[in-house]
């Protein structure tokens, strides 16, 4: 009779639920143990992991014709899409469905710098420019438009989240997956985190905030211990975290694979309960990283509802918990609760009927105009940039002729094309000298011939010989000089202090030398175009006349490039992090990765010292500071003005174009407080903004608004925030102004 009962309710719900949104309260009861479980546990583990899958991650092929004719068969590398019937192959993670009661499954897919799906059956998507990039245009309202665009492609390829942004910490420049990540300092990284999300989220779809918390390296990541003064965890590493979620309400968090204080993050109830939910208010639902397999039983107590990929283990784990009385089934109900109201939002879910044909050309342009806000005019000695209209270049470096676009590992993008420099110079009606170019193309493809076709790795060609007869030649024979320099990071490993990753390899180095001298000598000017996720050792910057950062800058790299060396647009971006003139200087440096003394933990002695608010407590001058870049105008500051408007400072400042050509500024507040018994840095990041395009002579008149709270640090013997009481201090570029607190 029960079973009966159970049906009639079941199928009466099934009707509703088709008619109206998912009522979560009444479905739970309905649900059995398995299909709670199922709900938790994502679907991977219903298929064969191929045999020859790298331990821990599905194989990947480009064979996309034999994926998919594989995943027809339910036998395919990564996750299949077994409910969707591979409508979306590629995707990274699935949930389980429960058809009877119209529960569907929820499609999850990478990544930051773009979707990531199988670029089977023509789907590409759009490589837009990486983190870093984002962060140093310091301007949110461009990082909502790249992400509207970004999100209607996860939305048109009928995905539901898309697993990002990625806020963690520049603690040290090595880390692999700076790339992606935004900043030294938490106000930047959390802001731009905001306005990414907002983005992604105004398509209907959501994002997956990673990794939660203090996923800080690559090296032993799914187990490293991050030991972590609360101050810190708070003021520093959870900070961007906090003010995504309070401010742009994400749909879901990633947790990570390391330890924070000795306890796995993904089972670290303080973090993912007393804090996100209980202190910051988060009400969507946490999923693990992937295969980050610990223990589902201490998992979903402490909070981390939903586990992905899924493997067997954990569904058999939760089960058995659940069975002999350790788990409380209410924790799971709790879990399934959270995934559900996530779900009803949801495309899938809502039957969106998605059009797999997104305007790829419009995301593109997007793409091309946020490179170019982001990248960092580094130097520009006797106004060697902007190029001259139709100038004769000599382009050398590997990198010019195969740009790298974005990083490794799941932060990849299956784009169709991408545009290198010497194509956007081209492009941009410059001339190359055809010997210097021809010599590349081929070196270039005959290098390329020798790439693995992986899906993970982003093989980069190495460097080749510039004789000093060549260099002479080129020199004599062209306008300007180019060379860029090209540097790969990514996912699972982290940079090394060695030649040809944080320095320059010798050939560099000497191919510098050479071609700067040979410059020099004709009198031409010669450029360094910076093309990596993060940065390098600058001690060589003196061979070079003009110098640009130009990150890792999506599929449109070569045009972007050219636009800002061309001049059509001027060079706005602003370091997010540091680049000190040696290494060492690093707070970081002393133990990165890994602590001497305590094998498997890292102690962030630096504590809140981090990037420039470490710099400035050591008294030590970097190279190119924290918010430095340059433009091809001048801008000046005047009128700067605080008052504290019932609990929120309001700043003003007037920002006029001192130069010769339109340019936008961004402007940076920070802020230094009163004398105290309490270490703090000599001054914090409190806000930023960006200008519009001014003309020459034009002025602007720029509010940053600060809520007082915002100023406060942790005290953490009686851990609770606390503000300095006293004379505050605000400084804009040259500009400072008082207020009393
Ligand atoms: C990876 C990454 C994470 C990614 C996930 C799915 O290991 O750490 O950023 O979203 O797995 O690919």
């Amino acid at each position: 009779m029960k079973k009966k009962l159970l049906l009639v309710s079941a199928l009466l719900y099934a009707v509703t639920v088709c008619a109206q949104s998912l009522n979560v309260d009444s479905i739970i009861p309905l649900l059995t143990l398995d299909e709670k479980i199922n709900i938790v546990v994502g679907a991977n583990r219903l298929i064969e992991t191929p045999p020859d899958a790298a331990p821990g991650m599905p194989a990947r092929t480009t064979d996309w014709d034999e994926v998919n004719k594989l995943r027809a068969e339910k036998i395919a590398p990564g996750v299949i899409t077994a409910f969707s019937e591979g409508r979306v192959p590629g995707v990274a993670g699935e949930m389980i469905p429960v058809e009877r009661l119209g529960i569907t499954t929820m499609l999850l897919a990478d990544g930051p710098a773009g979707l990531r799906i199988d670029p089977a059956n023509d789907h590409y998507a759009t490589a837009f420019p990486t983190g870093a990039v984002l962060a140093s245009s310091f301007d949110t309202n461009l990082v909502e438009k790249v992400t509207e665009a970004m999100g209607n492609e996860v939305k048109e390829y009928g995905v539901d989240i898309l697993l990002a942004p990625a806020v963690n910490i520049h603690r040290n420049p090595l880390c692999g997956r700076n790339f992606e990540y935004y900043s030294e300092d938490p106000l930047l990284a959390g802001k731009i985190a905001s306005a990414y999300i907002r983005g992604i989220q105004s398509n209907g779809v959501g994002t997956s905030l990673k990794h939660f918390a203090v996923n800080s390296q690559e090296t032993m990541r799914n187990g490293v211990n991050a030991n972590v003064s609360e101050r810190a965890l708070r003021e520093i590493y959870l900070r961007p975290f906090e003010i995504a979620v309070t401010e742009a309400h994400p749909w879901t968090i990633m947790s990570s694979y390391n330890k924070v204080n000795g306890i796995m993050a993904s089972e670290h109830r303080w973090l993912l309960s007393d804090v996100l939910r209980d202190e910051w208010g988060f009400d969507g639902f946490v999923m693990t990283d992937w295969w980050a397999e610990q223990n589902g039983e201490r998992q979903i107590k402490a909070g981390n509802d939903m586990l992905m990929p899924g493997t067997d283990r954990q569904a058999k784990e939760i089960r058995d918990a659940i069975e002999a009385g350790r788990l409380d089934e209410r924790f799971l109900d709790l879990s399934v609760a959270r995934i559900l109201k996530v779900l009803a939002k949801s495309p899938t879910y809502n039957r969106y009927e998605y059009s797999d044909s997104p305007d790829l050309a419009a995301h593109a342009q997007i793409a091309r105009d946020a490179a170019t806000e982001g990248m960092v005019l580094l130097k520009n000695d006797n106004s060697a940039l902007p190029l001259k209209k139709k100038a004769k270049v000599a382009l050398f470096g590997s990198m010019s002729y195969d740009i790298l676009v974005g990083g490794s590992g799941s932060g990849n993008v299956n784009r169709k094309y991408k545009v290198s420099l010497d194509e956007g110079l081209a492009n941009a009606g410059f001339r190359l000298d055809r010997k210097i170019s021809d010599k590349y193309a081929a070196h270039v493809a005959s290098e390329k011939a020798k790439f693995p076709e992986n899906f993970w790795t982003v093989p980069v060609v190495p460097e080749t010989d510039i004789t000093e007869a060549e260099a002479k030649r080129a020199a004599k024979d062209n306008d300007f000089g180019i060379y860029t320099i090209g540097r790969m990071a990514g996912e699972g490993g982290d940079r090394r202090t060695e030649p040809g990753d944080w320095y320059l390899s010798d050939l560099e180095k000497s191919n510098i030398e050479t071609l700067s001298k040979a410059f020099r000598d004709a009198k031409k000017p010669f450029i360094v175009v910076l093309n990596m996720g993060n940065i390098m050792d600058m001690n060589w910057d003196g061979a070079a006349d003009a110098i640009l950062h130009a990150w890792l800058p999506g599929q449109e790299a070569g045009n972007a490039i050219a636009d800002v060396l061309s001049g059509k647009v001027n060079p706005s971006g602003r370091l997010p992090m540091t680049i000190a003139k040696d290494y060492s200087d690093y707070p970081s440096s002393k133990d990165f990765p890994m602590s001497n003394n305590t094998p498997g933990t890292l102690d962030y002695n630096e504590d809140i010292f981090v990037g420039y608010r470490g710099f400035d407590a050591n008294g030590i001058t970097p190279a190119y500071p924290f918010g430095y870049g340059l433009s091809y105008t001048t801008f000046g500051y005047s009128d700067m003005k605080v008052d504290n408007n019932d609990g929120v400072a309001n700043i003003t400042v007037t920002v006029t174009n001192t130069g010769k050509k339109p340019g936008k500024e961004a402007v940076l507040l920070f802020a230094s407080a009163p004398e105290t018994n309490v270490a703090m840095p000599k001054r914090e990041l409190r806000g930023f903004a960006k200008t519009s395009l001014l003309q020459p002579g034009a002025s602007e008149t720029v509010t940053i608004e600060v809520p007082v709270d915002a100023l406060r640090y942790f005290d953490e013997f009686d851990r609770e925030w606390k503000l300095p009481a006293g004379q505050w201090q605000f400084t804009i570029a040259d500009q400072t102004a008082g207020l009393t607190l």
